[in-house]
């Protein structure tokens, strides 16, 4: 006889319940343990409060332990079917054939955890350390090694379909070979710091990394066969751009549905603890925050978000939750790179009369270059900046910081700063409805069905 066809569900069950006991573990230790990181140093000052109380830093370290020992204690259970399968094996039965252990799977797992391990010890040692941007870059780099290794291994695809009025000139499928590596080294740098620039107010870290867990999981659920009795006609899911996904529809329908819901379950065991760790240390963090997550949660998150869509293969859709994230690095990059001064901290400034929070601002000291002044200037035609030009000369000598919690200023007015993290969450979820209606509405009209 055969063996069942979705061997891995039961381990659903046990994965909902380590993520319960993160949930419970978190919200417990974090009011815990702010003393003991405290005395260690390991704490700020609120920069948009009147008082100033030191607040405990770097808590998203007790996240990204719970969340990596939980993720460890379930290794037994996400492999009890082939566990139990070998323990078949060592009794002769008649007629049953065992497959081998999957230690492809295995080795999935193991290198997504030491990727994660890697992103946590960097971001520690970075709100220790303060460790300038241009030497943290590479680092994710190197921390995603492990995990572009195993993708070779599995012969993953380095194929992109090319959309429909594209296809006379690059046909319909394009083999990126090794650039497809460098773009998901690439990735991995990406979300880890495009969460830690677009911080700085209470909530703002933690609330991307669920939102976007959050969206992951809606999206491996989509690919999941339900335990209950609706279950979703995988063929129906699986457009075209699945064959960028992993080539698993050109290997026949049957084996490509099984080879999908075991990638995606084995993204959903890894957001499920990281939305439960989030979820908790939110509490803590919202508005006022009683913990900073540090550099510690941007890393260990954003590597987690890294990790699942490369060894899933769903690195395009995962990018599309990243929307705010895009739009906020873009925004940013003439300070990144230079063009515009950038202070230590671009947080809005804080009117401590109104307790509102107004747009910040970067002084140039030096009259900006004429690259500079043209992009300053679409920005401000945009709306996205707001210039203060000298009257007579008309030099730009002053610009709101180019960030989107400014950008929301500029727009929107001054806010109060638990309204301004409200506007950055419906940001964010907007943008995961966005992502959802490109990658399933649109993929119809620019690939063909
Ligand atoms: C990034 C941003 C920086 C922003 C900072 C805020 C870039 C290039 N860097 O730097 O502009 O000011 O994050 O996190 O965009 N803090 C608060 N309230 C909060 C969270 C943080 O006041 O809700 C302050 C605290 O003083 C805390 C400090 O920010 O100690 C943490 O900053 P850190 O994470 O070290 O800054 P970076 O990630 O280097
Ligand atoms: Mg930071």
């Amino acid at each position: 006889p055969m063996l069942e066809p979705y061997p891995a569900i039961p381990a659903f069950y046990s994965s909902l319940g380590f993520s319960l006991f993160a949930f419970i573990a978190t919200i417990y230790l974090i009011p815990a343990l702010g003393p003991t990181f405290i005395n260690a140093n390991l704490k700020g000052r609120d920069l948009l409060k009147i008082y100033d109380n030191p607040i405990p830093e770097s808590m998203g370290l007790i996240c990204a332990s719970v969340y990596i020992l939980s993720l460890i204690i379930f290794i037994p259970f996400a492999f009890s079917t082939p566990i139990r399968e070998q323990v078949l094996a060592s009794k002769p039965l008649e007629g049953i054939t065992v497959p081998e252990f999957p230690h492809q799977q295995l080795s999935v797992y193991l290198s997504s955890l030491l990727s994660l391990v890697l992103a946590t010890i960097l971001g520690f040692l970075d709100d220790v350390f303060d460790i300038r941007w241009r030497h943290k870059l590479p680092i994710p780099i190197i921390a995603s090694i492990p995990l572009l290794m195993v993708y070779y291994a599995e012969h993953g695809n380095t194929n992109v379909v090319v959309p429909l009025p594209l296809r006379s000139i690059f046909g319909t499928l394009i083999n990126l070979g090794p650039l497809y590596y460098v773009y998901m080294a690439l990735l991995s740098t990406f979300s880890t710091n495009s969460i830690n620039i677009l911080a700085g107010i209470n909530g703002s870290e933690a609330s991307q990394a669920l939102i976007i867990a959050l969206s992951v999981i809606v999206n491996d659920l989509l690919y999941l066969p339900w335990p209950v009795d609706f279950r979703i006609p995988l063929h129906l899911l699986g457009s075209p751009a699945e064959v960028e996904f992993g080539g698993v529809w050109s290997a026949g329908m049957a084996h490509g549905s099984r080879e999908l819901v075991e990638r995606h379950l084995l993204s959903f065991y890894f957001m499920l603890p990281l939305v439960a760790v989030c979820s908790a240390f939110l509490y803590h963090n919202w508005y006022p925050a009683r913990a900073f997550p540090g550099d510690t949660l941007c890393y260990t998150t954003g590597m987690a978000f890294a990790v699942v869509g490369i060894q899933a293969h769903f690195s395009k859709t995962l990018i599309l939750f990243f929307l705010p994230q895009i739009f906020n690095f873009l925004l940013s990059s003439p300070q990144l790179f230079g063009l515009v001064p950038c202070p230590r901290h671009r947080v809005p400034r804080f009117d401590r009369d109104t307790n509102l929070l107004h747009p910040s601002k970067a002084l140039f000291l030096t009259p900006p270059a004429k690259v500079t002044t043209m992009i300053l200037h679409i920005f401000s035609t945009l709306g996205f900046v707001e210039l203060t030009v000298h009257p007579k000369t008309g030099v730009i000598f002053e610009t709101t910081n180019l960030t989107i919690l400014n950008f929301f200023l500029v727009r929107f007015g001054p806010l109060k700063e638990k309204s301004l993290v409200k506007v950055l969450i419906c940001s964010q979820v907007t943008g995961t409805l966005l992502a959802f209606f490109i990658r399933y509405g649109l993929a119809w009209l620019v690939y063909d069905g």
